[in-house]
């Protein structure tokens, strides 16, 4: 497995990589890594003869008062991961290599998807994750890259952005990896204390139940969602942000739910905000 930093070193092992016509995929991370990430790879690595990781802490999404100074890093034990997991290549570059000039001036624009769920309450957040994951696919020029379901409105938008722009590169997706207690695995559940861990199980309990209400026959979207309010409200350590189903490409709001109805939670639990969602299977 090979490390590099600079977009010249990525270009010449890519080169090599590539030779004899071999295919590449690519699984952007920023780092910290977790066996949510591991299945990515995994993933990746089925799909092409090489699979490359990327480890940017991206500034760019983050909003002025979001932990980029405390995200956290760990980039030797990310690497002793990522080797034990056949990665041919990680791409691990400085804020100034990534961006030399500062900010970029042009940035890509999600679209309307932007003020859905997520968008609404971090602005500019998805903007910062499309033109990076854009530049991304530029450095790299991968046959196919690999994003988690966990964060859904994230992984609905790289679509649009790699059809809408013909940037020719397939976008997978791979299932939430949770933790034995259901809790979808996040590189942020470091923040959570101990009391505030327990009560983190909340988001994943309230769409569990409202799962099992709709394999039960319940449809009205309203009734569905009053579950998941109802276990975020049932914790007091937790604060829900929004809960939602929504159509799984347009993110519309649903009133009735179908197969394929998304419901999508996010809350803080203390200081951290944590999201989850669930599809809704065939009853
Ligand atoms: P990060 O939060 O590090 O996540 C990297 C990838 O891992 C994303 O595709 C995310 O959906 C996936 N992932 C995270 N937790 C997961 C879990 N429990 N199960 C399955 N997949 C999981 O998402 C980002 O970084 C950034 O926004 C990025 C796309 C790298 C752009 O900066």
């Amino acid at each position: 497995m090979e490390v590099v930093r600079t977009r010249t070193e990525l270009s010449a092992s890519l080169g090599r990589l590539r030779a004899r016509g071999r295919d590449v995929s690519l699984v952007p991370t920023m780092g910290f890594l977790h066996e949510g990430h591991l299945s990515l790879v995994d993933l990746a690595a089925e799909r092409a003869d090489h699979a490359v990781v990327s480890i940017f802490v991206n500034p760019l999404q983050f909003g002025p008062t979001e932990d980029l100074a405390r995200y956290p890093r760990d980039e030797a034990r990310d690497l002793a991961l990522l080797e034990a997991r056949g990665t041919s290549l990680v791409f691990a570059p400085p804020d100034s290599e990534m961006y030399p000039d500062g900010a970029p001036t042009v940035t890509v624009s999600p679209g309307a998807l932007e003020h859905r769920l997520c968008g609404a309450f971090r602005p500019g957040h998805f903007r910062g994750v499309l033109t990076v994951v854009a530049k991304l696919f530029a450095l790299v020029r991968p046959d196919v890259a690999v994003f988690g379901l966990k964060d859904f409105q994230q992984a609905v938008l790289i679509r649009r952005m790699s059809a809408d722009l013909d940037l020719g590169v397939r976008v997978e997706t791979a299932p939430t990896v949770r933790e034995a207690d259901g809790l979808a695995m996040s590189s942020r559940n470091v923040y959570l204390r101990p009391d505030e861990r327990r009560q983190a199980i909340g988001l994943h309990a309230g769409l569990s139940a409202a799962s099992a209400l709709w394999q039960g026959g319940e449809a009205r979207a309203g009734r569905l969602l009053e579950e998941v309010r109802r276990a975020i409200a049932e914790r007091p350590l937790l604060a829900l942000q929004y809960a939602e189903a929504v159509h799984p490409w347009t993110l519309e709001p649903a009133s009735e739910a179908a197969p394929g109805t998304v419901l999508a939670v996010a809350a803080f639990c203390g200081t951290t905000r944590l999201i989850d969602n669930v599809e809704l299977g065939r009853p």
